[in-house]
């Protein structure tokens, strides 16, 4: 009996305790033209105690202490009296923004806790407008003043977000304030361990939108395996319902016309024109879609394609298709990288796969990477992996901890469901297989089939061995339109590269497989072409030729994204001749040198991609 209660408890505790439809955050902005980049210099102040919020005892914070009051303190100084502060945003050290504070101050290079930002900034505002500050990414936990009040909050490292500021906006002089708390703890997704730095800050831009009062929140379109066109607009403000719509695409001639629905929303679904140019990585047509509605207008770059699964192949616009891919985290090549990934840095790195390395592929891992990636991997003919960080550990028990992962879920598919490169969700990296840890994910791929039913879902999975054969046997598996796996035979463990061209992969037969994960770490520039050992560039080439000879042996793999294109930091990398806090199993080191074996994964792409 007491089994019973227990599974029933279990299981109650498993169910998503938010409804698909009520993680729709509900403010988006996508695909709109900002009015004003905040990007540049903000001050800040560290507040490792976090007294700016809580002062000792538990007692609230001393207004002496408070970041966030709109006060000018030099004025209020100078006018003497007892007050005093212990703080001025107005006179302290500055950073640029976007960028995280570990790479922008030497003594800020391990700081893991709550900074404060300052930006001062006008903004002329036309009367009946709304006003909104979309903030791209901070890391981790954000709370936002403007002009003395507590504006926003929000959770997650790498997702966007929205707060309405019409109310507190003026027009000139606005003093925004934002907390930014990067501490990570068993609650949090990813939790305290991970392989990567801590880049806390506001690492991606802040921007200042003015709307009018009803405006075009988000407009999504796709195209389905019946050859239809097919999407959504949704309107935010006083006057959303019965609202004339319009859709245009220009170079196909298309032109839809329909009414927003009681909510807002209006939908379309039209044969696709017959001049359609279908995106793929060897032909990346994007078309300009221009949206109108309630006199509000947004336009946006879109491919349109199709993915799905048949057998154990995955098929680009119904043809077979090879993944030729790379693992990449999100950082800048560059001596310092401070997670600043600008147009220029996203082409840098996408080029090296492209055009470097024969790619059509990148799995973004471990977390959403900033939205620029996304829009060149579509530009120059990428499919893209994309994952929220459910990474190694997680408290798989807790209801609150499955609704943040879905909300980063939701945040992640809302901002990107626009990109015909995105090809895959994964709902997880490595997580140890328990029936807590399943339930989990299956809630993580539940949401993601509700959300965004159009594209396939995967996980990157760890893998069984027995002798000279490696088993798949994840209960998760039955969720997964792809299965992925990480591997890393001849690198972690005593295999010799003898053993691993010999070993043979027991897998299911009727999904595709992909090689999420393999590597080898690399000292650019440590050459030993007669021990070869470990961490010299020579044993990294020829870790990567043994592992493309055993793949090559298994019938169902249909793609490959190693471990990983650059050499990144990460806390747990302490070998003082080879590592330094990097992790080296780039193919290129941090500022861009090339190893050996980049060029044996270039040419076993170049030859796949005949
Ligand atoms: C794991 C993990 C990576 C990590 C890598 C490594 O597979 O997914 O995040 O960096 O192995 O050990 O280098």
């Amino acid at each position: 009996m007491r089994t019973w209660i227990t599974l029933a408890l279990a299981w109650a505790l498993a169910l998503p305790t938010l409804a698909a439809d009520s993680l729709r955050p509900s403010l988006l902005l996508t695909a709109r033209a900002a009015d004003q980049d905040l990007s540049g210099r903000w001050t800040y102040s560290k507040d490792l105690y976090r007294t700016g919020f809580t002062d000792i005892n538990g007692w609230p914070a001393k207004p002496r202490m408070q970041r966030f009051r709109d006060v000018d303190v030099a004025a209020a100084e100078a006018k003497g009296g007892a007050g005093f502060f212990e703080y001025d945003l107005d006179r302290a050290p500055a950073m640029e923004i976007p960028g995280a504070w570990n790479s922008a101050v030497p003594e800020l290079r391990y700081f893991d806790g709550l900074m404060w930002f300052q930006r001062r900034f006008d903004a002329p505002t036309k009367p009946g407008r709304r006003s909104f500050l979309r903030f791209e990414a901070v890391n981790y936990r954000t709370t936002i003043f403007l002009n003395g009040q507590e504006v926003g909050k929000h959770e997650g490292g790498f997702t966007p977000f929205v707060v309405e500021v019409t109310q507190a906006l003026r027009e000139t002089g606005n003093r925004l304030v934002v907390g930014v708390d990067s501490k990570h703890d068993a609650q949090t997704i990813p939790a305290e361990i991970t392989d990567w730095d801590l880049y806390g800050g506001i690492t991606r831009p802040v921007k200042l939108f003015q709307t009018p009062a009803t405006f075009i929140d988000d407009a999504t379109l796709r195209l389905t395996e019946a050859g239809r066109i097919v999407g959504s607009l949704q309107l935010n403000g006083p006057q959303p319902a019965n609202q004339a719509v319009s859709l245009r695409i220009a170079a196909l001639n298309l032109t839809l016309a329909t009414r927003t629905d009681a909510n807002g929303e209006a939908r379309f679904d039209t044969a696709a024109p017959a001049g359609l140019k279908r995106w793929s990585p060897e032909s990346p047509t994007l078309y300009d879609v221009e949206f109108e509605a309630g006199g509000d207008h947004v336009r946006d770059r879109m491919g349109f394609r199709t993915i799905a699964v048949r057998g154990s192949d995955i098929l680009l616009n119904g043809q077979p298709i090879t993944l030729r891919g790379i693992s990449i985290h999100e950082e800048e090549i560059g001596p310092n990288p401070a997670r600043r990934i600008d147009e220029a840095a996203a082409r840098r790195l996408l080029g090296e796969v492209k055009n470097g390395l024969h790619g059509n592929y990148v799995r973004l891992s471990h977390y959403p990477h900033n939205e620029t990636m996304l829009r060149v991997a579509d530009e120059l003919g990428l499919l893209v992996w994309s994952e929220i960080p459910v990474y190694w550990s997680i408290d798989w028990d807790t209801p609150a901890v499955l609704d943040k992962g879905r909300r980063m879920q939701a945040e992640t598919i809302y901002r990107d469901r626009n990109r015909a490169a995105l090809i895959l969700w994964s709902v997880g990296n490595e997580t140890p297989v328990a029936e807590n840890r399943t339930r989990f994910h299956t809630a993580l791929a539940e949401t993601v089939r509700a959300l965004d039913a159009s594209r396939l879902v995967s996980a990157a999975l760890l893998v069984e061995r027995k002798g000279d054969t490696i088993h798949i046997a994840d209960p998760l598996l039955s969720q997964l339109d792809v299965i992925a796996v990480n591997t890393y035979a001849g690198w972690y463990g005593d295999d010799t590269l003898d053993t691993v061209r010999r070993l043979r992969w027991d897998v299911p037969k009727d999904k595709p497989l992909l090689f999420s994960e393999f590597g080898a770490d690399a000292f650019a520039g440590f050459r030993d072409p007669a021990l070869r050992p470990k961490f010299s560039e020579d044993y990294q080439a020829d870790y990567y030729r043994a592992t493309l000879a055993m793949a090559a042996n298994v019938p169902t793999l249909r793609g490959l994204s190693p471990w990983v294109l650059k050499d990144f930091r990460s806390p747990r990398r302490e070998h003082p001749v080879y590592q330094n806090g990097w992790n080296r199993k780039g193919l290129i080191s941090e500022t861009g040198q090339r190893k050996l074996a980049f060029d044996v994964l270039a040419e076993h792409y170049k030859a796949q991609a005949k």
